[in-house]
């Protein structure tokens, strides 16, 4: 089946009507459906289909009856998305995954080691707040109780959420035994900036992934009555957290290479004729080398308490995930040039659960060209040419990885 097609099956799941785009977040009904979803296609594709013990799923060939061979070669991406995301960032990846076990089915292709198709969960983090938690979690990235007790924009726990799921959240964290019997894993992606439309080619090698992290900042004041307090009397947050928010961008510019964004922000109790007590703002901080990323956030920490003091407010900024710049499997690499001779090679500021893997498993990635070059927002995009040829590329590599 095409990419297109599979994508078109799904295009009606998890759309937000305020956003825009689709909100799908892990374990909402929209990423539940796509689960559902993404089974049914595995099992129509003779794939035998398992949730590992942090809650991804695993697809794979010539069943592994739940222990993974040594060797496998495992392809796949992520099925959530951020709030008002494109159908892009994940599903593609998950799609092109499908798409290309049917065209290795095509060819004749014999693996001659296991094949996974994986799709992780809550890789933006748009729910609990850790990026690439699945894979975090599988890979010894996050301590297991620390996941547990992440919450929600509800409050609800990931302990209560995932077991509501039906994990067995007693048992969530590093699954070395798994890892171990994995030879290489290819993420497929759509670019999320314009490298492949600028050199007017399909598909990409990925090179890196920059550092990144994100840190949440607490700033309160007095909550008051707007119409009752005297400008003179007020401790507001939400005029410190402005401040906060400019700072943030003028400080990055400081720094060559760094990106930092404030793209959340949640004054409390948050009403039009209420000053607020606390604003929560979550500030993500990229640059490839971990001690710029260190200090600008040191930068940010002063500014942000100078400012805060300044309207009569505190600040706290405590650090909620980190990742540092990963150099994907150079051989590993080398190998996917060696099947798409010419391939550009291109690094990405996007965060991805190959990223986290490298640590563990020899990892690359292939990226599809967004004509847009937009991504998180409604406006990514892939042309079906393009998926088709991502899926192609995929197959290509796949067939090259399983010894076929
Ligand atoms: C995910 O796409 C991220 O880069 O945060
Ligand atoms: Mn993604
Ligand atoms: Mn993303």
């Amino acid at each position: 089946m095409s990419v297109t097609g599979l994508l078109a099956e799904v295009a009606d799941v998890g759309r937000d009507a305020t956003r825009g785009g689709y909100s799908r977040f892990v374990y909402d009904h929209a990423e539940l459906t796509l689960r559902e979803w993404f089974t049914e296609q595995a099992e129509r594709r003779s794939m035998e289909v398992e949730t590992d013990r942090n809650g991804a799923l695993w697809a794979w060939r010539h069943g592994s009856g739940g222990s993974v061979a040594p060797g496998a070669v495992v392809t796949g991406s992520h099925l959530d998305s951020v709030p008002g995301g494109g159908a892009y960032d994940g599903p593609l990846g998950v799609a092109s995954a499908l798409a290309a076990v049917d065209l290795l089915d095509a060819r004749g292709v014999r693996p001659a080691r296991p094949l996974a198709v994986v799709a992780f969960p809550e890789e933006e983090g748009a729910r609990f707040g850790v990026a690439c938690l699945g894979s975090r979690l599988l890979a010894g990235a996050i301590d297991p109780d620390r996941a547990r007790g992440l919450r929600d924009a509800e409050g609800r726990t990931f302990a209560e959420v995932a077991a509501a799921a039906g994990l067995d959240v007693a048992h969530v964290g590093p699954d070395p035994a798994r890892l171990a019997g994995i030879g290489a894993f290819v993420e497929l992606h759509v670019e999320q900036g314009r490298g492949l439309a600028d050199l007017d080619r399909p598909v990409a090698v990925a090179s890196s992934v920059l550092g990144h992290g994100r840190w949440r900042l607490v700033v309160e004041g007095e909550g008051n009555h707007a119409g009752t307090t005297l400008m003179a009397d007020r401790r507001d947050p939400l005029v410190a957290a402005a401040a906060v928010v400019l700072a943030v961008r003028e400080v990055a510019r400081r720094y060559d290479d760094a990106r930092a964004t404030v793209g959340r922000l949640q004054p409390v109790p948050g009403g039009t004729n209420v000053i607020a007590s606390r604003v929560d703002l979550w500030l993500d901080a990229r640059h490839p080398d971990d001690a710029v990323t260190a200090a600008l956030v040191a930068d940010v920490r002063r500014r942000a308490q100078e400012l805060a003091a300044a309207e009569g407010c505190t600040v706290s900024l405590v650090e909620e995930s980190y990742g540092g710049t990963v150099h994907f499997d150079a051989a590993l690499r080398d190998r996917l040039l060696g099947v798409l001779p010419g391939a550009p090679v291109l690094a990405t500021g996007a965060g991805h659960d190959a990223g986290v893997l490298a640590s563990a498993v020899p990892t690359a990635m292939l990226f599809t060209r967004n004509p847009t070059g937009v991504s998180h927002s409604p406006h990514e995009h892939v042309e079906d040419a393009d998926a088709e040829a991502g899926a192609v590329a995929l197959a290509d590599v796949l067939t090259d990885l399983l010894g076929a």
